[in-house]
């Protein structure tokens, strides 16, 4: 009896230092808010939250004035709305190659090369990535 109440005791405690020690809301299946991304105290820590925090930023890769993105509000529709990425791109080598440089597919193509014309880092970009592939 003491050793369960001890065991849910824990439990409970363990619960409540992952729920305020994670770093804020982690990106998955939409855009992290300019809130998190901006979270001076708490900044984002992990890839997938660096890279949707890349991808709504205006200054780098403002994808979302083109592209519908989850969780976006200014919903560009120039360009195919970025849904079921891993479905769609299960080479990840593929979907990195389009955003390094879209005019290798798509001479034409209005989208910038963001590793090409060195819009993006390479780490931005695998940031990038890692949160397409969770939409
Ligand atoms: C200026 C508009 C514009 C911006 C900004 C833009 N794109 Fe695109 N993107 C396009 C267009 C148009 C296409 C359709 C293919 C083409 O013409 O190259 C496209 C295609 C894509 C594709 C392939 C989609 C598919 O369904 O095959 C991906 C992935 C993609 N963009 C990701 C991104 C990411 C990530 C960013 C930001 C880092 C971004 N785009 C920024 C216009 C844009």
């Amino acid at each position: 009896m003491q050793t369960t109440t001890k065991f849910i005791g824990a439990s409970a405690l363990l619960l409540l230092v992952t729920t305020f020690t994670l770093p804020a809301a982690q990106a998955q299946g939409k855009a992290p808010t300019d809130q998190v991304c901006n979270d001076k105290a708490n900044p984002p820590q992990d890839a997938v939250t660096k890279g949707g925090c890349v991808v709504i930023n205006r200054t780098k890769g403002n994808c979302h004035a083109c592209h519908a993105i989850a969780g976006t509000s200014s919903h560009g529709n120039i360009a195919p709305p970025l849904v079921s990425m891993k479905q769609r791109f299960p080479d990840k080598a593929k979907l990195r190659a389009q955003i390094w440089d879209a005019t290798v597919a798509n001479p034409r193509s209005v989208m910038s090369p963001f590793g090409r014309h060195k819009i993006l880092s390479e780490q931005e970009i695998d940031q990038v990535v890692e949160f397409m592939l969770t939409l």
